[in-house]
């Protein structure tokens, strides 16, 4: 693959970093925007590439709403099981030592294991997991958790119907410690305070209303019980006095548009609708190294279709929109994160006990 970016090792740039609230933070190793020198000329490169297969002014005007995202999904379910996981995990997987290897993406699950491990409480009775997708985050944890009860929520009825098939396979039949929901986060059906974990990959990017959501994820936890999130923020807003150049924030939106949602989420959005829903920040981990091989992968997978660019007019023009965007989020997300445009994080905040 041409130019594929690799990552440097030392933190730098102006992040948006700092602890909001108390407890301490824990900052993983971070990886590095990659020497601007190369990487601008790379983004450009991708950006004209990409202007000669697809109306980008048309892509930018787009707002995706509710039907939308579901549209993306339902429409995509079949590609993502045959390009990105046979599996069903619709998510990065986390490949620390720099290859992709299928096994990563229970990378973020067993983040999350060891977690609720050290927890003094023991590990959580009742876990919640926003947009469970095509089921395989819950496939892989129920049988681990046998003392767990899991319920799921999740938008797109094509991934609520196949996670129920699938779970009901692996599980051999219909779980009592399990229960999915088709439904919307902004609007959990459980009670309040009834849940000791919520967990969300790669998804709480489509919310419309992140202080609702957010809001939401508070009113079902139990006191001291933990909201986890993996997800790509941009570490600075693309506005305001470090804001991006015109390339970056046009990457940073084709990125978002590509993959239906209506613009990524700043770290300073995420603290600042948690402090409101009284959740308090207590650790963040950069996880961009450890994505980028899944990154490199797409790159390689849907920069190979914009080569030719009159072929590729063409084989998109008989696919839903929906389907063809996804290759503009393919194409630039390496870039992007090599660049520290956008950052993939571990974000846990905790409702305190009163
Ligand atoms: C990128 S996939 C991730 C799926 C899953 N978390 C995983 O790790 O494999 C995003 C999922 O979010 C769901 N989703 C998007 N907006 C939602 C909403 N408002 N409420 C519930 N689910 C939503 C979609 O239906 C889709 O299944």
């Amino acid at each position: 693959m041409q130019g594929a970016p690799t990552l440097a090792a030392a933190p730098t740039g102006p992040l948006d970093e700092g602890p909001h609230g108390e407890g301490p933070l824990d900052e993983g190793p971070r990886s590095a925007p990659l020497d601007p020198c190369r990487g601008r000329p790379q983004l450009a490169r991708w950006l004209r590439r990409l202007s000669r297969v697809f109306d980008l002014d048309a892509v930018r005007r787009e707002v995706p709403d509710t039907a939308a995202v579901a549209h993306y999904y339902a429409v995509n379910e079949g590609s993502y099981r045959r390009y990105h996981s046979a599996e069903g995990a619709v998510h990065m997987a986390l490949n620390p030592g720099g290859r992709f290897d299928a096994a990563g993406f229970a990378g973020q699950l067993l983040r999350l294991e060891a977690h609720w491990a050290r927890q003094p409480e023991g590990p959580p009775a009742d876990v919640l997991e926003l947009a469970f997708g095509q089921g395989y985050n819950l496939g892989y944890l129920l049988p681990r958790h046998e003392g767990t009860r899991f319920q799921g929520i999740d938008l797109t009825p094509a991934h609520v119907a196949l996670a129920r098939e699938r779970l009901a396979r692996w599980t051999t039949g219909a779980s009592p410690r399990l229960a999915l929901t088709q439904g919307d986060f902004h609007h959990l059906p459980q009670g309040g305070a009834s849940i000791d974990a919520v967990f969300c990959i790669e998804s709480f990017c489509h919310a419309m209303d992140l202080p609702h959501a957010m809001r939401e994820v508070a009113r079902v936890l139990r006191p001291g019980g933990r909201f986890t999130l993996y997800d790509g923020y941009l570490p600075r807003s693309p506005h305001g006095p470090q804001g991006l150049g015109a390339d970056e924030a046009l990457a940073v939106e084709l990125v978002a548009k590509g993959m239906a949602i209506d613009r990524l989420q700043t770290m300073a959005e995420m603290r600042s609708a948690a402090a409101a829903a009284g959740l308090v920040l207590q650790g963040m981990v950069v996880l961009d190294r450890e994505v980028m091989p899944s990154l490199v992968r797409l790159e390689r997978l849907t920069g190979a279709f914009t080569r030719w660019p009159w072929f590729a007019r063409r084989a998109l023009a008989r696919r839903p929109a929906a389907r063809s965007r996804n290759v503009l989020a393919g194409c630039l997300m390496a870039t992007a994160v090599s660049l520290g445009l956008i950052s993939y994080r571990e974000l846990v905040f905790r409702k305190p006990v009163p």
